[in-house]
């Protein structure tokens, strides 16, 4: 995508966006059998609400191991497409019952938790680059690449996951890029870890004017934002 020419972002584009996010909406309302998923998998414990926009929940299960339940949002043929022909960082699908998914934890930290990452602002943008380009490699877009989605391991630097896959396939590579630097400003990164990662990610110009003009293609598409999080919230640790 020649990302010099004006925003490729129709009027179409948002609408279904939009149209999308009414649709789950109006389903969670009313067409889960069960509304509540712990009916369903009456053996995990420790239900923990995580999302900020869906009905995620944290859970342990009776191995012990930490999960994710959430609302089957379409997202797990891809996930499972992904497992096993390419190298991106996805959760495993574990079950699906009734409209809701459970899916494996990966290990790390949200990169919007500013208070960990400030620390490390150079493998912040690294990580973030890696997974723009793990889903440029595997021929994927994911729709949402704000920072809460990409998690990253503190200790050494890495790539450890990228999760909410519930746009995937609907947007251009550009919307992915869009979103990532638009999201490092949001939640208090300096505009240089922003231009780091279009370098990094081989974007044909990085500066701070394409920052602005990817974070102004991000709000045509998303609309207004949520408050930022992740420096009050409680670090889920690295399991
Ligand atoms: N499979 C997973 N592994 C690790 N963390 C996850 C997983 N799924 C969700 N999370 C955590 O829960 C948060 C909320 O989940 P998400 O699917 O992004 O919902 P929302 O966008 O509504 O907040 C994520 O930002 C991430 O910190
Ligand atoms: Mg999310």
């Amino acid at each position: 995508m020649d990302a010099t020419q004006p925003s490729g972002i129709s009027s179409d584009d948002a609408i279904r966006r939009y149209t999308r996010r009414l649709l789950l909406t109006l389903l969670f309302m009313s067409d889960h059998p069960i509304s509540d998923p712990r009916a369903l998998w009456p053996t995990l414990s420790e239900w923990e609400p995580m999302g900020m926009h869906e009905p995620v929940h944290r859970v342990r299960t009776r191995a012990g191991a930490t999960a994710y339940v959430r609302p089957d949002d379409g997202s797990a043929p891809l996930l499972r497409q992904m497992a096993l022909t390419s190298t991106v960082r996805a959760p495993e699908v574990l079950d699906a019952r009734a409209g809701w998914l459970l899916l494996s934890a990966l290990p790390g930290v949200p990169l919007h938790h500013v208070s960990v990452w400030r620390h490390h602002p150079t493998d912040m943008a690294r990580i973030v680059t890696e997974a723009l380009r793990s889903l440029e490699c595997a021929g994927v877009t994911h729709g949402d690449m704000c920072l809460p989605n990409i998690l990253g391991d503190p200790r050494t630097g890495q790539l450890t996951g990228i999760v909410d896959w519930r746009y995937a396939g609907r947007f251009t590579r550009e919307i992915d890029v869009a979103s990532a630097v638009w999201s490092c400003g949001f939640n208090g990164y300096t505009e240089d870890v922003a231009v780091a990662v279009l370098h990094g990610c081989g974007w044909p110009r990085a500066d701070g004017l394409e920052v602005a003009r990817l974070s102004r293609i991000w709000l045509e598409l998303s609309g207004p934002s949520d408050v930022p999080n992740g420096a009050t919230l409680t670090l889920p640790g690295l399991s």
